[in-house]
């Protein structure tokens, strides 16, 4: 399996002063997950390309869109603006090779992400190309849903298929739900709520490192 990987969210995160927020946690981080929704694919709006060209950091940043058909225009505002990997929707784009495929050959981390309901079927076609897996673990869109469960299987399937793929987990992750997606094959770990929800970040994202070292 992969090294495991900690990837605190922003959206939970003080939009305000950015840069000293992700400053908290960047000794402890090994990705910055940065989550883009355009009201269409979910409800809310998030931040833009413009905004992630503002951040200062040298953790890498996994960018996640929750976003409809993205065009090669829009992802390559996302790789102008520093992104180190782009997940793409299954579900938001009627042939996501191609969105896959522009992303590779702009030499960044191409992802993949499912939502709860949606099968790892839907997937398989582009496991040998991508270099991360997000199984959705809430129904994208907002940040402290309750983590769920029914996806366990997905992630035990899919770590079986491909034992050296990054399988990434977004939603409602904390110390308890990371420890029992590792025990399946998840490696990389995005948590908003319980890293920027609390007062003390670090404290906060050493509870989840310990709890996969039990
Ligand atoms: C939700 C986003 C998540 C969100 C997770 O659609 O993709 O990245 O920040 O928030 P928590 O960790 O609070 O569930
Ligand atoms: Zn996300």
């Amino acid at each position: 399996m992969p090294r495991i990987k900690i990837a605190p969210s922003i959206l939970s995160a003080d939009k305000s002063k950015i840069n000293e927020e992700i400053k908290e946690v960047e000794k402890y981080s090994d990705l910055i997950h940065v989550d883009i929704m355009d009201g269409i694919f979910v409800q809310p709006t998030t931040v833009d390309a413009n905004f992630v060209k503002t951040i200062r950091t040298k953790v890498p940043l996994d960018v996640h869109l929750m976003v409809h058909e993205p065009s090669d225009s829009y992802i390559k505002g996302f790789i102008d603006a520093g992104a180190f990997s782009i997940t793409i929707h299954e579900e938001a784009c009627k042939n996501p090779m191609r969105q896959l495929e522009f992303i590779k050959k702009n030499k960044i981390n191409a992802a993949i992400s499912i939502k709860p309901k949606t099968s790892l079927d839907a997937i398989k076609p582009y496991l040998d190309m991508v270099d991360m897996v997000l199984i959705m673990t809430v129904e994208p869109g907002w940040a402290g849903q309750k983590f769920i469960a029914e996806t366990l299987s997905k992630i035990r399937e899919l770590r079986h298929l491909k034992t050296n793929i990054d399988i990434e987990i977004d939603g409602g992750i904390n110390s308890i739900t990371a420890r029992i997606a590792y025990d399946e094959g998840a490696n990389v770990f995005v948590a908003g709520t319980s890293i920027f929800g609390k007062k003390d970040r670090v404290q906060a994202i050493n509870e989840i490192i310990n709890s996969l070292k039990q």
